[in-house]
């Protein structure tokens, strides 16, 4: 057993054990599915850990010239692109090693097309599918007015010459049901372009290693699509799926606020800066041995360290069984994906380390950060 109060604070715990437990399912799929899962890594970054996942993927796919730089460094393999909006003078760098890339607009593989045929890298249009079970806008990619993808109506009956595949992202840790339906949808509008390409990219949003995912339903919706088109090779690419539930943020409480209403605990760590999900969702995290507090039961509101009055987690409260006090640790649970990928440094406030729970229960420092990556974020 890890004893996480021994553990720097604040500090993003990956638990090996869990995260090879997800890429174990997530290989079984791939492999019962004929299918390629390759690593999303605008949800998950944390290179210390690509040795484990490289062993299960055979690529990643990135979103910018950053990503794209670590997936060459860090990753190797298949390396997919794509950006909403590519510019031109990245564009040479960035798709330096690239196996596929997907391009967001009509205009944009005009832009491009030449660069790309001479560089060898197989291309994709990005589509909308003009369906997504995603009810939050800011996670919706198929909106009416979405910047995201092609619709059906501007891409006449034949790909431009050149194309070879289709990418669509349009779900959000959705369920097997989400994807058949997003399959159906691409047949009915996409349907003639299928037999035109080679590949197909289903995107993310597939929340495979999340305990109620139905894999069988899965594997029977991608089996019979396949059946209609063999000649397709077909890609996911979660990030969410890969990190789901596989560690902690691990904080301390400072000081204890008691008000007419809850008692607020103030952290070391931030949910602005710290676990901006909750707040741009928004939900409620669990909390490891915490519960939802019954109605005369004492309660605790979970307080952030910046001053932004926002920095809190408004989605509820939560009950200790026994009463929390300042040095107390507190374990946000699921904390891996979509966190260290999008922390900031606001207020100046400290970002939490980075450390790895090895399969034996010890712990590994892996990064700390200082001021000097504060200051040199700044000028
Ligand atoms: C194009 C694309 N691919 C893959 C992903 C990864 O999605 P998820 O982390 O939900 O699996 C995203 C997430 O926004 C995306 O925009």
């Amino acid at each position: 057993m890890t004893d996480y109060s021994k553990i720097p604070s604040p500090c993003y715990v990956l638990e090996k054990k869990k995260l090879i437990q997800n890429l174990e399912l997530i290989d079984c799929v791939q492999k019962r599915a004929e299918i390629r899962i390759i690593l999303a890594l605008k949800g998950f970054a944390m290179f210390s850990a690509f040795p484990i996942v490289k062993k299960y993927l055979q690529g990643t796919t990135a979103s910018s010239l950053f990503e794209a730089r670590l997936a060459r460094e860090e990753f190797g393999g298949e390396l997919h692109l794509y950006c909403p909006v590519y510019q031109e003078n990245e564009f040479q760098e960035l798709i330096q090693e690239a196996t596929h890339i997907s391009f967001n607009s009509l205009r944009q593989w005009e832009q491009f097309k030449e660069k790309i045929l001479l560089n060898q890298v197989s291309s994709g249009l990005r589509i909308n599918p003009e369906y997504s079970p995603v009810k939050q806008e800011i996670y919706n990619p198929s909106s009416p007015l979405s910047r995201l993808g092609i619709r059906a109506e501007k891409l006449g009956d034949k790909l431009p010459e050149g194309i070879e595949g289709l990418h669509c992202h349009n779900l959000c840790e959705s369920n097997s049901q989400a994807l058949a339906r997003t399959l159906e949808q691409i047949e009915a509008l996409f349907g003639h372009h299928l037999r035109q390409i080679k590949w197909l990219n289903l995107g993310g949003g597939h929340l495979i290693t999340s305990k109620s995912y139905d894999i069988d339903h899965l594997i029977q919706v991608i089996t019979s699509f396949k059946t209609r088109y063999p000649h397709l090779d077909i890609y996911m690419e979660p990030g969410s799926a890969v990190a789901w539930e596989t560690g902690v943020l691990r904080a301390t409480v400072l000081d204890l606020i008691e008000t007419s209403g809850p008692i607020i605990a103030m952290l070391d760590v931030s949910f602005t800066a710290h676990m901006p999900d909750c707040l741009e969702m928004p939900y409620k995290p669990c909390i490891r041995g915490a519960r939802e507090p019954k109605e005369a039961e004492p309660k605790y509101r979970m307080g952030g360290l910046t001053c932004l009055a926002g920095d809190f987690m408004g989605m509820g409260d939560y009950y200790f069984e026994t009463p929390l006090q300042v040095g107390d640790t507190i374990l946000f649970e699921d904390m891996i994906h979509y966190t260290m990928v999008k922390t900031s440094m606001f207020n100046g406030i400290k970002h939490p380390a980075i450390g790895i729970v090895g399969s034996d229960g010890s712990f590994k420092l892996v990064r700390e950060f200082d001021y000097e990556d504060y200051k040199g974020r700044l000028s």
